[in-house]
């Protein structure tokens, strides 16, 4: 269907081509969205050549607030994270937590595991018992071939940790996998996994052509695709807190520790046992987790869905984080496959992420999975807080209210009294405006 709103050749036409060709013909005033768009252009081309470079048919770049949690005391060294996210509370409340458990001791981290996982599906019509008897011939060969792309990642460290087969004949005929596993050391290591398993999935079709006395359906396997799994339950990360119930101190609206950390304690188990609230949940970890992975370059998509396959990895839905009240102690800890890197990617080539990695003192890939998962748990206790003594709205209310007010240009002078005015009533656009208006003809 050829109409004003279909293109071909859209993406030979110049930046400026694309923009007009849209203004024209999606918008009713092209003109100012046109420069509403080139308004956010990089005023140093080279910034913005590098900025283009990152994807397709870009016109211009969509702004999101940069914003920093400072005071997080994690292993004993403190930190001013970086956290790239378009919703409001969400820094405050992670700067709110880290400032709580810098004088409680600080945030404690270990590594459970960095390995990297990859397949390749393919067909096989022969035998199973004898494709397993071939396997270790097998696995010799892939990794033998293999050793030009892996020799540079052995020499940091890293490189091919292991090779099985698995067997899914009994879910679809004649169906296997080669299962990998790697260790890529500082680099999230998407590339060289699927290089490798490319590489995989050739020796594997050679090694049925070469090998002795086989029948012709044997020397048959079909590949069906290889790819690296976002899915890495080995690559994981503990952060945890942990204090004396008294210490926990009194929260808001006089709730004492003892009856705010059992309400703490049930919440989390309500997470565990409701797939209804733990998806809240681990939104709310995400929060924290997705505003660093994105300041610092990683990819959110991958960690997302690795986390929420990991949430249900006994086959139901759960919390992320856990909490137990054991001999008066309060502790609370997160555990998070986070498949991340700290070169490669984007992680150096974006402007901002570079220096976010700089401000974090240029961390190696296990420092910065500590760094992340530690943001994660403050945001729970953060958000898990103020639903258990205020409720989430007062907080929320705040920030709404000062985002109204900056909208409505409202001055220091009517911020505070506005402050005054609403710390006890319903925050809206229309309420703050007609306050202000009553403020303006005073
Ligand atoms: C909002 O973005 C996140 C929360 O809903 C998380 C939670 O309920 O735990 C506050």
């Amino acid at each position: 269907m050829q109409n004003e709103k279909t293109i071909s050749g859209f993406s030979k036409l110049s930046k400026r081509g694309k923009i007009k060709w849209v203004v024209e013909n999606f918008f009713k005033d092209p003109e100012h969205v046109m420069k509403d768009l080139i308004s956010y252009w990089h005023h140093d081309e080279d910034q913005q050549q590098i900025l283009d470079g990152f994807s397709e048919n870009t016109i211009s770049n969509f702004p999101m607030p940069y914003g920093l949690a400072p005071n997080f005391v994690i292993d004993g060294k403190t930190y001013c994270v970086p956290m790239v996210i378009e919703e409001s509370s969400v820094v405050a409340a992670a700067s709110a937590a880290a400032k709580f458990w810098m004088s409680r001791g600080g945030f404690k981290t270990e590594i459970l595991g960095t390995t990297k996982v990859g397949q390749v599906h393919f067909k096989w019509e022969g035998n199973t018992s004898k494709l397993y008897g071939l396997f270790p011939e097998i696995r010799k060969v892939l990794i033998e071939n293999a050793k030009p792309l892996t020799v540079n990642m052995e020499n940091r460290g890293g490189g091919i940790t292991g090779v099985e087969l698995i067997d899914l004949t009994d879910e679809e005929p004649h169906l296997f996998q080669i299962r990998a596993q790697f260790e890529t050391v500082d680099s999230m290591g998407a590339n060289f996994i699927n290089s490798v398993l490319e590489q995989f999935a050739s020796s594997l079709e050679q090694f049925f052509l070469d090998y002795p006395n086989l029948s012709d359906d044997e020397r048959d396997v079909l590949i069906i695709m290889s790819i690296l799994s976002n899915y890495t339950p080995d690559c994981l990360v503990r952060a945890s807190v942990e204090c004396k119930v008294e210490e926990l101190g009194k929260f808001k609206g006089g709730i004492d520790a003892e009856t705010f950390a059992e309400k703490f304690r049930t919440a989390i188990t309500i997470a565990n046992i409701d797939p209804y609230r733990a998806t809240t949940h681990n939104k709310g970890i995400f929060n924290g987790i997705d505003a660093v992975v994105l300041a610092t370059g990683n990819d959110f998509r991958a960690i997302e869905s690795c986390g929420h396959t990991f949430a249900a990895r006994d086959g139901q839905y759960r919390s992320l984080s856990h909490c137990e009240i054991k001999d008066g102690v309060f502790r609370f800890w997160l555990d998070i496959p986070l498949a991340i890197g700290t070169v490669g990617g984007l992680t150096k080539l974006h402007p901002i992420a570079k220096r976010s990695l700089e401000l974090l003192g240029n961390p190696g890939a296990e420092e910065l999975m500590r760094i992340i998962a530690t943001v994660g748990l403050a945001q729970n206790f953060a958000a898990v807080r103020s639903l258990v003594t205020t409720g989430i709205q007062q907080g929320h209310m705040k920030m709404h209210l000062m985002n109204v007010l900056n909208h409505l240009q409202a001055t220091e002078q009517e911020i505070k009294e506005a402050i005054v005015h609403f710390s006890d009533k319903v925050v809206s656009f229309s309420s703050v405006r007609e306050f202000l208006q009553g403020l303006r003809v005073r």
